[in-house]
C-alpha cells in the first residue's frame, strides 16, 4: 500500500484508443460534440489501472512501460478491472516536429509513443499519457477526436475546480501530488474534504489507480489493491447496475412463471370443457341405451 498513488493528483490525459464500448455512444458523441465530456460514455465509474509517477517519478522508457501492461494482464488486475496504463510525466522530448506536434523522448521511447499505445492496446488495455494544464482547449481538441477520450484534468485543484471540472473533462485532481507517507494521505482526505459536498452533486468519483512497481508487487499489497470488496465499493454504480440487472432478470423470471401458470390455466380449462363435452356424450349414451330397454321391454 505504501507506494499506492491516489490518482486525483494524477496528471493525465487518458487517451483510451480502445473506448468506444458501443457504436451508438460513440454516434451519440458525434451527434452531440457540444455535451459536457462526462457525456462521452467513459468514465461513468473511476477508472482503475496504474500509474508511473508515484514509484517511478521521470525514471520511465518503452521497456519498463510495456512490462507493466504484460504484468498487469498475467497478474489478474486487467480482469478485476485495472485497465489503463498511464504514463505520466517525463516521456515527451523537448522538441516537436516540423508541424509542430510533441514527441515522445528519443532516447527512453525509441519506438515512439504510438507504438507503444499499440502494444498496450493489443494487450486489452487503455494508454494514458500526461500534459499540463491547458483544459478548455485540451477538452476541445478531444472532443473532436474519433472516439471518446477520458480527460483527467490537471490544475492541481487551484481554482475550486470541483465547481466546474465536469464541463471540461471526466475527471479532475483537487490537491497537489501525494507521497507515500501517513501525514500526506491524512492531509490530502481533509483538503478533500471540503469537496465531499461538491462531489455528490457532480457525480463525485475517485480513480483507483496503482503506483507501487506492478513488476514486483509484495503479496500483502496484491491482497489489498486486488481485493474485490475494496473494488466493489470504489466502483459502486458498476456493482448497482450489476444489481440492476438481476432484479430485471428476476423480473422476466416472474413474468414468465406468471405467463406459465395462465398457460397451465387456461390449458386446464380446456381439459375441463373437453371432458365436460365427453361427459354430455356419454349420459346421452346411457339415455339413449336405457330408452332403447324400455322399449324393448314395452314390446
Ligand atoms: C444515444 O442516442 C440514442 C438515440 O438518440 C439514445 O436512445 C441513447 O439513450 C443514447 N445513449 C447515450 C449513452 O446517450
Ligand atoms: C527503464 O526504466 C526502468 C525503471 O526505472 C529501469 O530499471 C531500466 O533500467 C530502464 N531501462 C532502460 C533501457 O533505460
Ligand atoms: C324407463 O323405464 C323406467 C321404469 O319404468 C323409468 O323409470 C324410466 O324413466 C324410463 N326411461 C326413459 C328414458 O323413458
Amino acid at each position: 500500500m505504501e507506494k499506492t498513488y491516489n490518482s486525483m493528483l494524477s496528471l493525465m490525459v487518458v487517451l483510451c484508443l480502445n473506448a468506444c464500448i458501443a457504436t451508438v455512444e460513440c454516434k451519440n458523441l458525434t451527434d452531440h460534440p457540444r455535451r459536457s465530456l462526462l457525456a462521452n460514455a467513459i468514465g461513468l465509474t473511476p477508472p482503475m489501472g496504474w500509474n508511473s509517477w508515484n514509484h517511478f517519478h521521470c525514471e520511465i522508457n518503452e521497456t519498463m512501460i510495456k512490462e507493466t501492461a504484460d504484468e498487469i494482464v498475467s497478474t489478474g488486475l486487467a480482469k478485476l478491472g485495472y485497465q489503463y496504463v498511464n504514463i505520466d510525466d517525463c516521456w515527451a522530448s523537448n522538441q516537436r516536429n516540423s508541424k509542430g506536434e510533441l514527441l515522445g523522448n528519443e532516447v527512453t521511447f525509441p519506438s515512439g509513443m504510438k507504438a507503444l499505445a499499440d502494444y498496450v492496446h493489443d494487450k486489452g488495455l487503455k494508454l494514458g499519457i500526461y500534459s499540463s494544464a491547458g483544459y478548455p482547449k485540451m477538452s476541445r481538441a478531444l472532443r473532436k477526436a474519433d472516439r471518446p477520450i477520458f480527460y483527467s484534468l490537471c490544475e492541481w485543484g487551484w481554482g475550486e475546480v470541483p465547481k466546474w471540472g465536469h464541463m471540461f473533462g471526466n475527471s479532475w485532481r483537487t490537491t497537489g501530488d501525494i507521497v507515500d507517507n501517513w501525514n500526506s494521505m491524512i492531509t490530502i482526505a481533509d483538503l478533500n474534504e471540503v469537496n465531499a459536498d461538491m462531489q455528490d452533486r457532480v457525480h463525485g468519483m475517485a480513480p483507483l489507480l496503482i503506483g507501487c512497481d506492478v513488476r514486483d508487487i509484495p503479496k500483502e499489497t496484491m491482497d489489498i489493491i486486488a481485493n474485490e470488496e475494496i473494488i466493489a465499493v470504489n466502483q459502486e454504480e458498476r456493482m448497482m447496475e450489476k444489481r440492476m440487472k438481476v432484479e430485471e432478470r428476476m423480473e422476466m423470471k416472474m413474468k414468465k412463471i406468471e405467463e406459465n401458470m395462465k398457460m397451465g390455466k387456461k390449458k386446464m380449462e380446456e381439459k375441463m370443457e373437453e371432458g365436460r363435452r365427453e361427459m354430455d356424450i356419454l349420459l346421452a349414451f346411457m339415455e339413449e341405451m336405457n330408452q332403447r330397454g324400455n322399449n324393448s321391454r314395452e314390446k
